[in-house]
């Protein structure tokens, strides 16, 4: 925030003091400061007067203000020197605005930046939840204002932004049809999920807002970020009051993509988008990969994002553009035309490894001597039958499987089968099971509620087949592993992994030749957003259709390919028949 002095300080408690001693009336009051300050309504009763007087009371005598931001809030104020830079960059970019509206406006480094920079401000709608920011961004303004003369006429909301008076204020904006808007800022940078854990009530009253239903409300798929929901409502609002002007926000890339989506969906009428890639981890020293997006709204409706970095100075600062493309959205438009033929439904299922949410107790290892550990180090005793090979995510980053550091509990082979059985087929595992039966209870995860004890996911006949394909779904870098049973036992996968599965050793072989080929990792990474939690997700490989790539593959072509990249990883002998046989059954499934 900006450095206030003892003077300025002590200057406007004296302004407050007169007031309390004149005991004028709060709208007498407002019209001075209206005059003083140009904002409107400068307290809305008395009481705020009282609470401004405490308020710059503390700023003087700690001399610092409380700075621990609010967790629930996605607290992160954006420094005034790169707000500056921001709306430079916008008046380079011909923006030139008339009423300037921040939701979320914080002590308003957005808003004294832009009243800086753009002459033609008319008005300013700054919008907070937090008293402390009200006063901070009330005092900016007067400093402003003592230092430049400005038109511009402010409104201050102190109100929730889920609140049906946020969606009042776009009533008064209605009249601004005419004029050019510019609505910026930086939203709270939080998910539903995390505002959950905090007990907070920072959430819209319709959480599940994109309508999820069943599983998908329960696993992830229900949680967003609430910055998501605050982009599509005002969108919603401004659109539904015919207003246009820039739309200029600090989201994350996730977000960003996100709002590209539901433009496509339902039409938010957002054109000429960029995201210009900004080191947040500089600026907010937060590790989240974000951008600033800059969108014109209320004129033409386009699905394309022009992806560049921010204030770089390139010679080609076009780096790639994500977005809608035949229906389909990727994150590379130029390379996805190259490779969009083997667009389409993958031949065969991609599985997604076991869930168990409990590692220490379900994921086993042997320590020097032999002896068989737990993730507490304590020692188990159980049947053998019902421990498997286990790779996790970080193993698949080979060609080939190596042996297994771990070895997992399976306790069903199949979803909801009935584990009171283990009682007499493995009672020494029942026992231990038992033992750590409140640490199954405690699982988090809703999807483990009202099921037979211990239960597992991601579990079923293609877990046990011996031969795998496994990708891990969390790396940037795709690789394709070949999987084969260890001590004739098939191979489990972790829940952050996926995999094709086979009966014959040949079958996995050749697709995982196949697999390997450059054009399938060009397409997976048209599609994929590398900076997503989990890029290679079960959805994106479904859509690879690699049957598509043997078809224009000849047997000399698809055997020198293998000889000159894969065989010292992998050696094995195979005729021509044997490629036939597989291309056939591939197309086969294919069809
Ligand atoms: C990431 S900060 C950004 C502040 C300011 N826009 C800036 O760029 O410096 C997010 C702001 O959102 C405010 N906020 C969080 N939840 C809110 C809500 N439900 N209604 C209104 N403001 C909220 C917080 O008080 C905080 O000032």
């Amino acid at each position: 925030m900006m450095p206030f002095s003892v003077y300025f300080l002590n200057e406007n408690l004296n302004m407050v003091k007169n007031f309390l001693n004149l005991k004028k009336p709060i709208k007498e009051i407002n019209v001075y400061l209206k005059k003083a300050t140009n904002i409107i309504d400068f307290f809305r009763s008395e009481a705020e007067l009282y609470e401004f007087r405490e308020y710059l009371l503390k700023l003087l005598n700690k001399k610092k203000k409380d700075e621990t931001p609010n967790q629930d809030l996605g607290d992160f104020q954006t420094p005034l020197d790169f707000t500056y830079k921001i709306c430079q960059y916008l008046q380079n970019h011909n923006c030139n605005p008339e009423i300037l509206l921040e939701p979320t406006c914080g002590e308003g480094n957005f808003i004294i930046s832009a009243l800086k920079i753009f002459p033609d401000i008319k008005r300013v709608f700054g919008v907070d939840l937090q008293p402390k920011y009200e006063w901070d961004f009330k005092l900016n303004i007067i400093k402003l204002r003592s230092e430049q003369e400005f038109q511009a006429e402010i409104n201050f909301y102190r109100l929730n932004i889920f609140s049906s008076e946020f969606s009042d204020i776009f009533n008064n904006l209605e009249k601004y049809s005419e004029k050019e808007f510019l609505v910026i800022g930086n939203p709270p940078w939080i998910t539903n999920t995390e505002l959950s854990k905090l007990n907070s009530f920072n959430l819209p009253k319709k959480s599940n807002f994109k309508g999820l239903k069943g599983l998908n409300a329960l696993t992830g798929k229900s949680n967003f970020d609430i910055a998501e929901f605050i982009m599509i409502n005002l969108l919603q609002n401004l659109m539904k009051r015919r207003l246009r002007g820039k739309f200029v926000f600090l989201l994350k890339d996730s977000v960003i993509q996100k709002l590209l989506i539901e433009n496509y969906r339902s039409s938010l009428k957002l054109s000429k988008s960029h995201a210009l890639e900004t080191n947040f981890q500089k600026i907010f020293h937060v590790s989240a990969h974000g951008s600033l997006f800059m969108s014109n709204f209320g004129e033409l409706l386009e699905h394309i994002c022009i992806k560049q970095p921010f204030l770089e100075n390139t010679k080609n600062p076009l780096y790639s553009i994500f977005g809608w493309v035949n229906e389909k959205f990727v994150s590379n438009i130029e390379n996805y035309k190259k490779y969009e033929w083997l667009e389409g439904n993958s031949p065969k299922i991609w599985r997604q490894g076991v869930k168990h949410d409990l590692s220490r107790v379900m994921v086993l290892h042997y320590d020097q001597k032999g002896i068989l550990l737990n993730g507490n180090d304590e020692k188990v005793d159980i049947e053998k039958k019902f421990l498997y090979p286990f790779l996790k995510s970080s193993d698949l980053q080979v060609k080939i499987a190596q042996k297994s550091r771990f070895e997992v509990i399976i306790t069903q082979h199949k979803l909801g089968q009935d584990t009171k059985l283990l009682e007499e087929t493995a009672p020494k595992l029942w026992v231990y099971l038992n033992q750590n039966l409140d640490n199954f209870n405690a699982r988090k995860s809703k999807i483990y509620n009202n099921k037979p004890l211990f239960s597992i996911f991601g579990i079923g006949d293609y877990t046990f087949k011996p031969y795998k394909i496994g990708v891990s779904g969390f790396y940037k870098k795709l690789n394709f592993c070949l999987i084969k049973p260890q001590d004739d036992k098939p191979v489990i996968l972790d829940d952050t992994s996926y995999f094709l599965f086979f009966e014959k050793l040949m079958d996995a072989f050749f697709t995982w030749i196949l697999l390997n080929f450059p054009d399938i990792k060009e397409f997976l990474s048209s599609l994929v957003f590398v900076n997503a939690k989990r890029p290679y997700k079960k959805e994106v490989l479904m859509r690879l259709n690699y049957a598509k790539l043997i078809e224009k593959c000849t047997f000399s072509n698809f055997k020198s390919f293998y000889h000159e990249n894969l065989e010292g990883e992998f050696k094995m002998q195979f005729t021509e028949a044997d490629y036939n046989t597989f291309k056939s059954e591939l197309k086969k499934s294919d069809n």
